[in-house]
């Protein structure tokens, strides 16, 4: 089985965004010999860096040239700091960067990520296409953004860029999380914008028909390994789980391992329900997080009494190489 992996090179970072899943308070960084053993161990489809600003890793341009060496595919997610530190002729061995923005004007972006970061960003877009490195926008749905999704699907359009939406989690706090009516709403208005690339959004995609069967990916195909050697389902997963060492060890399926089971269980209340196939009970990171681990998606509509469908364009494009690593949805307006 090949697995989309997702590293933490490290939990540092150059911003301080108030939203953020990163742990805060003492550094922890990925070392060379740690992303060795992970390749060992696992049949790498692809490399996602995300958490921290990777940059920031000391080995980073080690690690780079290591999974270049295994022609591994590597996308990586920035704030802009990465890739305005990183030489032209290593920059042009990514496969694609993710530039985050959540807001479609400089002026709230700057307000939410710091001043001066949507200009480093727009640099650092124009140098990507420079050295013919793909790019896209990535945005996270929160209560502060939702109904500015189709104009960020555009503005992201007008850099040439698809945009992925990601739901904000409540690691941290659930300050930005948005309500029921505020997911549906934002989902509908970038409908209205942009056509659909993907989804693996588990009730997004259910609600809009796609009918993937996959619900999450998380725990099935996508691993995620923190900066302190953790290895998760998923990014945003609250429970301890296994170590690297301890799975390299053991040699076992990462899978079969307690956490990876639990991230795929299904609700009992889910079970007798005619969606169950496709979404399988949503996100068990979002149940686990508001303390609802054996209740239903809080966006689940039939929960909420409403049973509708979304019927946005879907575009025929070839498959997108992370589309399936994590629960998103990538759209181009
Ligand atoms: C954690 S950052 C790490 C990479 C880089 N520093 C950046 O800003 O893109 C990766 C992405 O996760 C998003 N993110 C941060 N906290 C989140 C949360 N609580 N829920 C969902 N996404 C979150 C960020 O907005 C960003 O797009």
């Amino acid at each position: 089985m090949q697995f989309s992996v997702g590293l933490g090179l490290t939990n540092a970072c150059n911003l301080e965004c108030a939203h953020c899943y990163r742990p805060r308070g003492q550094i922890y960084n990925l070392t060379l010999s740690q992303v060795q053993l992970i390749c060992d161990a696992v049949d790498v489809k692809s490399v996602g860096l995300g958490t921290g600003e990777n940059g920031l890793n000391p080995e980073f341009f080690e690690i780079i040239g290591f999974l270049r060496g295994r022609r591994i595919p590597v996308t990586l997610a920035s704030n802009g700091y990465t890739v305005q530190n990183t030489p032209d002729e290593i920059l042009a061995s990514f496969r694609e960067i993710e530039f985050s923005i959540d807001f479609p004007e400089e002026k709230e972006q700057d307000a939410f990520r710091g001043q001066g970061n949507w200009r480093r960003i727009l640099s650092g877009i124009e140098r990507c296409r420079r050295v013919g490195v793909a790019v896209s926008i990535l945005a996270v749905l929160m209560n502060i953004n939702h109904a500015q999704l189709g104009k960020l699907a555009k503005t992201a359009a007008s850099f040439g860029c698809n945009l992925r939406v990601n739901l904000f989690q409540p690691v941290q706090s659930g300050a930005y999380l948005p309500s029921y009516r505020q997911f549906w709403e934002a989902f509908r208005i970038l409908f209205d914008s942009a056509a659909v690339l993907s989804c693996s959004e588990p009730l997004v995609n259910t609600f809009c028909g796609m009918n993937t069967r996959h619900g999450s990916p998380c725990g099935r195909s996508s691993i995620r390994i923190t900066p302190l050697g953790e290895v998760l389902p998923c990014v945003y997963w609250p429970l301890r789980t296994v170590g690297l060492k301890e799975l390299v060890l053991s040699g076992e399926d990462p899978r079969d391992s307690a956490s990876f089971r639990e991230a795929q269980r299904i609700p009992e209340a889910c079970l007798a329900c005619e969606f169950v196939e496709n979404c399988r009970g949503g996100c068990r990171s979002r149940a686990w997080l508001l303390d609802r681990k054996d209740l239903p998606d809080i966006y689940c509509p039939k929960l909420n009494g409403e049973d509708f469908r979304l019927a946005p364009c879907i575009s025929s494009a070839d498959p997108l190489l992370r589309a399936g690593s994590i629960c998103t949805t990538i759209v181009r307006g």
